[in-house]
């Protein structure tokens, strides 16, 4: 009954604020709730060798001839485990997924378009985006956070990471993020 009600309400609410006809609704002033800051630690582990590959190759560059894992034009798809500790058998508590590609020319440079998702504890399905440019060859960097959904709602923010470990052969690597997310 309350849901029902609470059906009408919303088609009536939805009827007022967007006249019949127009596809937009009047602008009107906008009173943001009061921002909240939560702070993240956790293990990035993207592993490329080995029979149970995270991260697979979507296309390549035809134009190149490096050796290295990921040459520049590499794009590639990942469904990475983040963890608690460095130790991949630690906790897992959510998944990044999304795709990167290689675009670095002259230096490594991976661009990122990816999510990441929470599995458990307070944050549980809810997750926040990152669109970045990610300078691998810094041990320490920083992406941007540009969205959320669930309670990272409205996220913007910044991640700093740092290599834990690399494996220059196969592009193996686990990352530590420490993420920084404004919200509501
Ligand atoms: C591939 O790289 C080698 C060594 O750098 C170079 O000699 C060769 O010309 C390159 N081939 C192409 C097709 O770019
Ligand atoms: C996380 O949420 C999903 C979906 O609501 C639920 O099935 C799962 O049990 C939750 N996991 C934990 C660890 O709370
Ligand atoms: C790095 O990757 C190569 C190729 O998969 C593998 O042979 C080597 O054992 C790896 N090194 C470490 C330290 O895991
Ligand atoms: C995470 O970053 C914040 C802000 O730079 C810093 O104060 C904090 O010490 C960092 N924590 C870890 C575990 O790296």
């Amino acid at each position: 009954m309350e849901k029902r009600i609470g059906i009408v309400a919303f088609s009536l609410h939805l009827c007022i604020t967007f006249a019949l006809g127009d596809y937009y609704s009047n602008t009107r002033p906008y009173t943001p709730k009061q921002e909240v800051v939560t702070n993240l630690h956790f293990f990035f582990h993207d592993t490329l060798g080995g029979p149970d590959p995270s991260a697979v190759l979507i296309a390549k560059s035809g134009g190149h001839n490096s050796s290295a894992p990921s040459p520049f034009g590499s794009l590639l798809a990942a469904d990475d485990p983040l963890t608690v500790g460095p130790d991949p058998k630690s906790e897992m508590i959510g998944n990044a997924r999304g795709m990167y590609v290689s675009s670095g020319q002259h230096v490594p440079t991976l661009t990122m378009y990816i999510d990441f998702g929470f599995t458990s504890g307070k944050f549980n399905g809810s997750s926040f985006a990152v669109f970045s440019r990610n300078t691998i060859m810094d041990k320490e960097r920083e992406v941007a956070v540009v969205g959320g959904r669930g309670r990272f709602r409205m996220a913007r923010g910044v991640a700093l990471l740092n290599t834990y470990s690399v494996n220059l052969t196969n592009g193996d690597a686990i990352v530590e993020y420490n993420v920084t997310l404004y919200h509501y």
